[in-house]
């Protein structure tokens, strides 16, 4: 809970730091591979330089060191999933657990995964649903989804898609899929029961849900949950793992499970599934 003199941040906030704080972050990879983004080429905001980088939610003081066990690339066994990436892919992989791993996906599946990126989530899928499935990465931040989409180019997916839009309002009809994927984004919304409605929305009968995402075990301190920066490093907004199952299953899912590393700090990084009843 926070106090009155620590007002936890708006919405708006909290939506300007994300798509400020991942678009500097697309643009770098973009710029990092010679591709010119119309974004930095003009007036957004400066990408990040080794005298102003980037924090991530490794870099959060509240976060360390356990959080940070589980994040990016290290979730991903080299040579079965990184290895055929391109490095605008791994690059980009901003996530704290890896799906896949609890997705079960079968051929011919339909997928969707909120909060995409650079879309490493989105590109192992679409491997394991092969070309009678399909794949959709949602994103709200710009920079992201033309990342994503150079790299769909680059990895020469053809069943995989990206969509510009918000996880608390799916730009998709009801039951448009099997799976719901999401990698360490949840988090970062600061209307997670909305966001667990449209899920539940937009999955057939029987559909799942599969989620890596960051969560507490005690609650941190107001400070830390006031602190704009840590809500955009996937810190602040993280809820009570309790609080968290909760609102999925208020939201109409059953078969709540949760698996997780227990940390000193309290935040811990949790694969959490569920299915649509
Ligand atoms: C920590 S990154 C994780 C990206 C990706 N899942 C991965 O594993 O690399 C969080 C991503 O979620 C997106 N995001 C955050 N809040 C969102 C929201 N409310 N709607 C849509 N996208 C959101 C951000 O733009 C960013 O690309």
């Amino acid at each position: 809970m926070t106090d009155a003199s620590q007002p936890a941040p708006t919405t708006s906030e909290v939506r300007r730091a994300v798509v400020e704080r991942y678009g500097a972050r697309a643009r770098a990879v973009l710029e990092g591979a010679g591709v010119a983004t119309s974004a930095a080429a003009c007036c957004g905001p400066a990408v990040p330089t080794e005298s102003q980088p980037i924090e991530f939610v490794q870099d959060m003081p509240a976060a360390r060191p356990d959080a940070a066990q589980r994040y990016g690339t290290s979730n991903y066994d080299p040579t079965t999933q990184l290895a055929d990436l391109p490095e605008t892919v791994v690059g980009a992989s901003l996530g704290c657990g890896n799906p896949l791993a609890i997705a079960e996906l079968s051929v011919g599946e339909r997928v969707l995964d909120l909060g995409s990126g650079g879309g490493i989530d989105c590109f192992l899928a679409a491997k394991q649903v092969g070309e009678t499935g399909e794949v959709w990465g949602l994103d709200m931040t710009p920079e992201m989804i033309a990342l994503a989409r150079h790299n769909a180019e680059q990895v020469g997916a053809t069943n995989v898609r990206f969509r510009l839009g918000e996880i608390e309002d799916i730009p998709f009809p009801d039951a448009s899929f099997d799976v719901i994927m999401s990698n360490c984004v949840i988090n970062l919304s600061s209307d997670k029961p909305r966001v667990f409605a449209e899920a539940h929305r937009v999955l057939a009968p029987e559909g799942r849900l599969r989620v890596s995402d960051m969560v507490w075990t005690a609650e941190p301190s107001a400070e830390t949950r006031a602190n704009l920066e840590a809500w955009a490093g996937c810190v602040a907004g993280a809820l009570l793992l309790d609080d968290y199952l909760e609102a999925i299953r208020a939201a109409g899912f059953g078969d709540v499970d949760a698996h997780y590393e227990p940390s000193e700090t309290g935040l811990v990084s949790a694969d959490v599934v569920a299915r649509k009843r």
